[in-house]
């Protein structure tokens, strides 16, 4: 049978990149969840399938073997994954041979913290077949350190929404606070389709504030003064702010050259269709655009999304982080 648990995906709504450099950012997890079955079985290998990426592979004694698809690109997925098991195993105290298998339905590579939520899912799924307890914290913890082997120098967002799912205020020297939004947050989320890496846009990120402090400073901290309005806007039920500060947001994320045409498309599609605001989510360079619409708007904002080219779907906010589906 297997124990299965999932862990959502998460739409930035302010503050990404510049939250890698301790600047504020709100977060909040979607309906839209990766899903992790495991089972323990025989010998000492670990045996790893996602049916939604199509790959298969096992790894024993450190070395892999591919079962299907690219071997390139199953270890480059499966590589958090193996992390995240061995991180789990260290502490049930004995290596034991496990098949997990990963069903994700939130879309890869495209800024919506998929890789987060898979670790997530794994983690607690792991701890559940082999009786190991863990913490949410723990599993935050044992998360971000497999977001490290993927994105380099992450700021921790992606795993600590994974977990803890709500609405976030993430800071990293601070930590998370939870935000007690109760307005709805009608979003779409238009997927451009163009899959990029997280980690080479932070990169991109770094080499410009290096190159030209004096300008990225001030971008910063614009960027900070958005999130704190934001938080205003999110306590008096404000859309018509929050939504100008989506545009404001997304000027300087392309600011720092972290939009590309695909995006540009989406979101002034969106603007023209209505959207209150709109702007990239996540790393950027392709990945995934928000727009705020009224739900009067959604549907017109939905076809001007498909029509430029874009895959839109409605995304609503969920509570709840990593769980336990079955045992
Ligand atoms: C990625 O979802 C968000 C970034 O800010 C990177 C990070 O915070 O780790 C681009």
């Amino acid at each position: 049978m297997g124990v299965i648990a999932s862990a959502p995906g998460k739409v930035i709504l302010f503050g990404e990149h510049f939250v890698v450099y301790g600047e504020p950012a709100i977060v909040l997890a979607i309906d839209k969840r990766a899903y992790a079955k495991v089972e323990e079985s025989d010998g000492k290998d670990l045996h790893i399938h996602s049916t939604n990426l199509d790959l298969a592979g096992s790894f024993k004694n450190g070395a892999f073997k591919i079962e299907q698809g690219d071997a390139k690109e199953a270890r480059i997925k499966f590589e958090p994954v193996k992390h995240v098991v061995e991180k789990v195993l260290e502490k049930h105290g004995e290596n034991t041979g496990l098949t997990v298998e990963i069903n994700s339905t939130v879309p890869v590579g495209a800024g919506l913290g998929s890789s987060a939520a898979v670790a997530a899912a794994v983690t607690l799924a792991v701890a559940e077949a082999l009786d190991v307890k863990l913490s949410k914290e723990d599993i935050f913890r044992i998360t971000y350190e497999a977001e490290k082997t993927v994105h380099g120098t992450p700021s921790g967002v992606d795993p600590a929404i994974a977990t803890f799912g709500g609405t976030l205020l993430f800071q990293m020297d601070t930590g998370f606070k939870p935000l007690d939004v109760r307005m709805e947050i009608p979003l779409v989320v238009g997927d451009t389709g163009v899959e990029r890496s997280t980690k080479a846009l932070v990169e991109k990120v770094r080499n410009t504030a290096e190159k030209y402090p004096q300008i990225v400073d001030p971008i910063r901290r614009a960027a900070r003064e958005i999130v704190l309005r934001a938080i205003d806007a999110l306590k008096k039920n404000d859309l018509e702010t929050l939504g100008e500060l989506m545009n404001m947001n997304h000027a300087l994320l392309y600011g720092v050259g972290v939009s590309d045409e695909s995006l540009e498309w989406l979101i002034n599609a969106a603007r023209k269709a209505g959207a209150l605001g709109s702007k990239l989510t996540g790393a950027g360079g392709g990945g995934c655009m928000i727009a705020l619409a009224k739900d009067e708007r959604l549907e017109q904002v939905m076809e001007a999304i498909q029509r430029a080219g874009g895959r839109p779907f409605v995304a609503r906010k969920t509570d709840e982080g990593v769980r336990i589906e079955r045992t």
